[in-house]
């Protein structure tokens, strides 16, 4: 049986990025459809019945789809291909290779998927869970379970111009039938998704070299969300202007990324960034015209992230008016604080003794399905703490015990 870290081994390569190191796998790029194609693979050879869905989510059946809601639905395990630019290894293919290896231990166990009184199981790839070509986070399982209007998502638009619907007809799906999936949803009785840890959440437990801590089981998603500045300027030279003269929306900017991290920084528990800046035009010699900036806010209690929005946009219009500049503020995506199913969570518990929970602060496909169906996170220790960066790591035998840990979990809920 091949382990999860000689599966990671066999895309070692998809989508490395020369330039900003680790790997870049944005939705639909060769590199994710590479990714995609690997999965099916993987999937027809374990005997599972691959397909599509209408939002382009991958499913991978183990015994047959359930056909009417009465049946309980299926366990339902996954995660994503994407990545960020310039992004770590694990963040989405270690849930994915875990699962794949899960039902290669589970079949070796005796167990069944579909037959003899179990439920059919299905591993799942949910697309553009980043946002980083389109913008919005989770936008496969946003799309199938209705948390974001269909017309929207069509209206998308990456870095060069290409629309999320021409994005899904390039790559099979009819765009017009994007959106809501009744039928997928109805199918999914509970989802378990296993994550790499992505922050110090597990190596702060104990020593990273003692098999302790290095499952955990999800207790929740802190609140996130996407905003967009747009800061208008005066576009001109940068010789002839004098330095009185500008109306630099890269300075305003500057203040901005400031007031962003002062604000984030006087209040407990909030997280906040600026991790993507464009100036428009764009050239050494140009003082730009306008410069797009996205921002990225956390916070356990929604209401805390809303004042916290209003604040840095209050700061950002004051900096900007001093500069001679205007600044315009617009929500990208919205995710509320998840807690995940307690009566799931506890059976977990029970499946995985000693097993510590871990509250986490990155956002996944688990949180927005666990608005509709019971929903858990695994998460696997990470020696760095250090995720969307090459540095992310994972030691092989912590993600052996991943993949043990999700077949004792599936075992126990089939
Ligand atoms: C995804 O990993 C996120 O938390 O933004
Ligand atoms: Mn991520
Ligand atoms: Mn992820």
């Amino acid at each position: 049986m091949e382990s999860v870290s000689e599966l990671l081994d066999s895309i070692d390569d998809v989508g490395r990025d020369a330039r900003r190191g680790g790997y870049s796998r944005p939705v639909y790029s060769t590199a994710e459809l590479d990714l995609r194609g690997w999965f099916m693979e993987q999937a027809q050879r374990r005997g599972l019945d691959v397909e599509t869905d209408r939002n382009g989510a991958i499913w991978a059946w183990w015994g047959a789809p359930p056909s009417n809601a009465d049946s309980g639905g299926a366990l339902v395990t996954g995660s994503h291909l994407d990545s960020v630019p310039g992004g770590g290894a694990f963040d989405g293919p270690l849930g994915v290779a875990s699962a794949l290896v899960a039902v290669d231990k589970m079949r070796e166990r005796g167990i069944t998927a579909g037959e003899r009184g179990t439920r059919p199981l299905a591993v799942t790839v949910f697309p553009e869970e980043e946002g980083s070509r389109f913008g919005v986070a989770c936008l496969g399982s946003r799309l199938m379970t209705g948390s974001i209007d269909p017309d929207r998502a069509r209206s998308l638009t990456d870095a060069d111009g290409v629309t999320f619907a021409e994005a899904a007809r390039k790559n099979g799906l009819n765009p017009e039938h994007v959106g809501p999936d009744p039928t997928a949803m109805a199918r999914i009785g509970e989802f378990v998704e296993l994550h790499v840890e992505q922050g110090r959440g597990q190596i702060d437990l104990g020593p990273a070299d003692s098999s302790k801590n290095a499952i955990a089981i999800g207790s929740s998603i802190l609140g996130h969300g996407r905003w967009k500045f747009t800061v208008f300027g005066q576009g001109n030279h940068a010789g002839t202007t004098l330095m009185a003269d500008r109306a630099d929306p890269m300075v305003a900017a500057a203040r901005i990324v400031l007031a962003v991290q002062q604000v984030a920084a006087g209040r407990d528990d909030a997280r906040a960034t600026i991790g993507r800046l464009q100036p428009v035009p764009g050239g050494t010699n140009v003082i730009a015209s306008k410069v797009e900036m996205w921002m990225d806010v956390r916070h356990p209690d929604d209401a805390v992230t809303a004042s916290l929005v209003t604040k840095i946009h209050g700061k950002a219009q004051i900096a900007a008016a001093e500069e001679g500049c205007s600044v315009t503020l617009t929500e990208e995506s919205y995710s509320n604080t998840v807690h995940f199913d307690t009566r799931l969570q506890s059976t977990l518990q029970d499946l995985l003794p000693g097993a510590p929970t871990l509250a986490t602060g990155a956002g996944h496909d688990a949180g927005i399905l666990a608005a509709k169906v019971p929903s858990a996170m695994l998460f696997v220790r990470n020696p760095t703490g250090i995720s969307h960066s090459p540095e992310e790591a994972i030691e092989r035998r912590d993600a052996d015990a991943g993949a043990d840990a999700l077949a004792d979990v599936l075992a126990g809920l089939l």
